[in-house]
This record gives C-alpha cells, structure tokens and sequence, in this order.
C-alpha cells in the first residue's frame, strides 16, 4: 500500500490538568503514543510520523526508541500540525492516514477497513466517524442526501448541529497532494482561533472532491482521551480486552474485572489469577501458577507450579515449584531457583538462593547467596551493607542457619555447618563446623524477692 501515517501528539491536553503532556499518560502500561505507535506498525505503513511539541522531549522520552517526527513549536490547531510535516511529504504520491496520538483504543482492524473502503470508493478524503448518544465534544459529522459536507467542532456548533449523532473519530485517509492543497487554504476564523484539519472536508467539498465516511459500530474503539475521567475509561476498556484475550489462551482469572494485567505481561494456561494481583513490565508467567491477594509482580520471570500470595516481586526470576509468601518483598536480581520456599516477612535482594532452600519467616537476605537445601531460621538477617560498602555473604548446601542469627558480611559459612540460635556470625564457619556466638546463658537464683 502506497500509506504513510501522521500521528498528532504535540498538544499539550489542557483538559488533563497535568504537568505531563497529555500522550505520554499511561494506559494499561503503555503511553498513549506509544500504543497509537503500536497499532500503526501493525498496519505496516511505510512511514509513521509524529508531530511533536508541547515537551517533545518529555514525550520522545516516553517512547523510548529513534522516531520520525517533525516539531510544531506553536500548537495552533490539528491543521497546523499536520503542515508542519508538508515539506517532508513534499514528493509524496499516496496517501497519509493522520490520527489522533488520544485515541488508544484504535483496533488495527478498523485502520485496515478504513483504508479498504477509501482505496475501494477512490475518494480524496475517508473519514472514519461513529454514532455516539452523548456526542458532546467530538467534531460532528455533517451530512446531505448521505453524503458528507463538513465537520464542525462542538464549539461552533448551533443547537441543530449539537444534536447530531455521528462524529469525527480523529482519524482520517487524505490523497497527500490534496490534503495539502487543501491546507494551504484554511483559516482559523473560529472560536479556538485554531487552524483545524477538520476544516479540510469542507473545503475539498466546495471543490467537488469525494469525501466518504467508514462508520463504526464499536464507538468505545473511538474514545478520545482528554480528561482523567477519560483516561480511566480508556484504561479499563485495555484491561478488559486484555483479561479477555488471557482467558482465551487459557488463563484462569478468578473475577476478571479486578485483575489488573498490563498488556506486556505473558501468562501460561491454567495459572489462576485471584482478584487484586497487578502484574506489571515485562513480566513473564508459566503454566499452572496461583497467584493470590495483593500481589504485585514487575519486570520478573516466573515458571510453573508457584505459588505467590500477597507479595511484591521486582526484576527478579522464579523457578517452578517455589512458593511465595504471604507478605514478602523479592526485589530486584533476586533467582529462586526449584522448590525454594520463601515465608512470611522475608525480604530478598541480590540473593541467590539454589533448589529446596527455606526461609519460612521474618528474615533479610542481601548480596547472598544460598546453597541447596540449606535452612534459614525466623529473623535471620544478612548484615550486607557497613555504611559505605555492600558486601557478600556465601552460605554453602544443607547449612541449619538458627534463628535470630546476624551475619556480618563479608562471610562464608562451608557446606553443612550449623549455626546456634542468636549468633552473631562475624567469622567464617568452615564446613561441617559448629558455630555459636552469643552471650552465655547466666542464672541467678531466688532474684526476685
Ligand atoms: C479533535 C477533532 C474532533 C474529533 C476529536 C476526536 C479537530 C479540530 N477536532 O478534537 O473533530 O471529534 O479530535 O477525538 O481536529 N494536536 C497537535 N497540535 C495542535 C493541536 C492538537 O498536535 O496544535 C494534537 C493533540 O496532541 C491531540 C490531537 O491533536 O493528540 C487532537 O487534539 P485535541 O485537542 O484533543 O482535539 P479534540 O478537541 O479532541
Ligand atoms: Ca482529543
């Protein structure tokens, strides 16, 4: 296909009331932009432009990869920001789909059946519209004898207008060459004081040149986001399709509207999801897991037959058959490796513990790592941090860590060592050894009088 895009994302959403351009606030995980981005590149368009301004590099940023785009310093209107890639599309010969960088809840789809129908009926311009009962604030379609005549904005319409039905979904298949011819000739003698693209229809019909509409059904897919309200909605609507398609592949979700799964997450059949677990980044989940309660999962690799509950899991990779919680805190670069089990009130970070280890209750492990099998006692603590260093401690395989036991890295306790209850550990223990460091047990009989 002869098709380029423009995505229009240098307004600053006034209406959002935020410190953020409007494009750059998430939903279900992704920017704005980068979702819109996203759809388009499924259409394979040979092109994708964006115009950027209001904090361009704010939003750039939130892309997170080299782009096309073009700057509108002034935003004067969608008009004006579609000139601003004219000299870039000066040679063009095709067509140019330009959409909103605030409608996120675009289906690919639709894009392919807007652009058959302006391919098929050879008109100049193809507007994609749908019917809304509550059309307030979208651009209203206007038409005669079926045909379409013009688009006026909610803030010049007359009462008659008002209750027009059909809108402007902000998306649109030009003839390039007429687009901009079409351009040259507006103004922005209206309420906004704003040049606005939607007055190129009027224009091209004056001309005589064909302008169609692809109406859609599903007017949820159309939803600009302009106000946190509309954000929400948005969000929900992404949330919503991806439970769906996770159930699809197998995936149990207990109450699907209280699973809260960005659309990046991978997730195994059978695994079951219970209500209030978010799942965040790149996480990526394997078959026949639970995961349950306020769990919050980001960026992390999880395998088959866990069990987490009410727990918090950043960066880190989890074997099979380990279990999780209730209410512990993995943090980054954390490897649980086989059958690990990780209790009540246990924090890990930077540890690495091998197969069959157990840390059943309120424990630290830093910079550690851990051999197989090899038991730690309730409060046993990793003493990784002196004030200024981080250091290690190594603890080799089936190690009996007592409870209550401070190590002060760094340390190295050898292969089947026992610790006693209450040590202070601030020398290496070596292999088979007992260690014990605490204050000696001291009775005074008949103290109390
Ligand atoms: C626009 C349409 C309206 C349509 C609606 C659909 C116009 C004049 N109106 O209205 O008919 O029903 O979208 O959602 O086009 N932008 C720029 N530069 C500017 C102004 C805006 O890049 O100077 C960008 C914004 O960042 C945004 C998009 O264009 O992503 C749409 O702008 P917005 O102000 O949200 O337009 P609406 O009032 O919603
Ligand atoms: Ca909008």
């Amino acid at each position: 296909m002869k098709l380029v895009s423009l995505i229009l994302a240098a307004g600053k959403g006034t209406r959002m009331k935020s410190d953020l351009p409007k494009v750059v606030h998430k939903v279900n995980g992704i920017p704005m932009v980068k979702k819109i981005m996203n759809i388009l590149e499924e259409l394979n368009v040979e092109k994708n432009i964006l115009i950027l301004g209001h904090k361009k590099e704010v939003v750039l940023k939130s892309i997170g990869e080299e782009k096309i785009y073009v700057v509108q310093n002034e935003q004067l209107g969608t008009g004006h920001a579609v000139m601003m890639a004219k000299d870039m599309l000066k040679d063009y010969d095709g067509d140019v789909m330009v959409v909103c960088g605030d409608t996120p809840l675009l289906k690919v789809e639709t894009l392919k059946k807007l652009y058959a129908k302006h391919i098929a009926t050879k008109a100049t311009t193809t507007i994609l519209t749908s019917i809304y009962e509550d059309p307030f604030g979208y651009g209203r379609i206007v038409k005669k004898n079926g045909l379409v005549k013009s688009i006026v904005e909610q803030k010049e319409a007359d009462f008659e207008i008002q209750s027009i039905k059909e809108v402007n979904a902000g998306v649109y298949v030009f003839n390039n060459k007429k687009l901009f011819e079409a351009l040259s000739k507006m103004d922005n003698n209206n309420a906004q004081k704003e040049y606005y693209l939607t007055d190129v229809i009027k224009i091209q019909v004056e001309e005589q040149e064909l302008v169609e509409s692809f109406i859609l059904e599903d007017n949820e897919e159309i939803l600009g986001v302009n106000s946190k309200i509309q954000l929400a909605q948005a969000e929900k609507v992404l949330r919503v399709r991806k439970n769906i398609t996770l159930m699809e592949e197998g995936v149990i979700l207990i109450d699907p509207q209280a699973a809260y799964i960005e659309e990046s997450v991978k997730i195994g059949k059978d695994t079951i999801i219970h209500p209030g677990v978010v799942l965040q980044g790149k996480t990526v989940i394997g078959e026949n897991n639970e995961i349950i309660g306020n769990t919050r999962i980001i960026d992390s690799l999880i395998g088959e037959n866990v069990r987490i509950e009410s727990s918090v899991i950043e960066e880190s990779t989890i074997e099979n058959k380990v279990t999780i919680g209730p209410f512990a805190h993995i943090r980054p670069k954390t490897h649980l490796k086989e059958e690990v089990h990780i209790g009540n009130f246990v924090e890990t970070k930077k540890a690495i513990l091998e197969k069959g280890v157990k840390v059943g209750h309120l424990t630290y492990l830093g910079d550690a790592e851990i051999g197989e099998y090899t038991n730690i006692g309730a409060g046993t603590i990793t003493c990784n941090y002196d004030g200024v260093n981080k250091h290690k401690t190594i603890i080799g395989k089936n190690v009996f860590v007592g409870s209550d036991t401070e190590l002060v890295a760094p340390i190295n306790v050898g292969d089947l060592a026992v610790i006693g209850a209450g040590s202070v550990i601030t020398k290496d223990v070596p292999a088979r050894a007992l260690a014990v460091a605490r204050g000696k047990q001291f009775i005074k009989k008949e103290w109390t009088k």
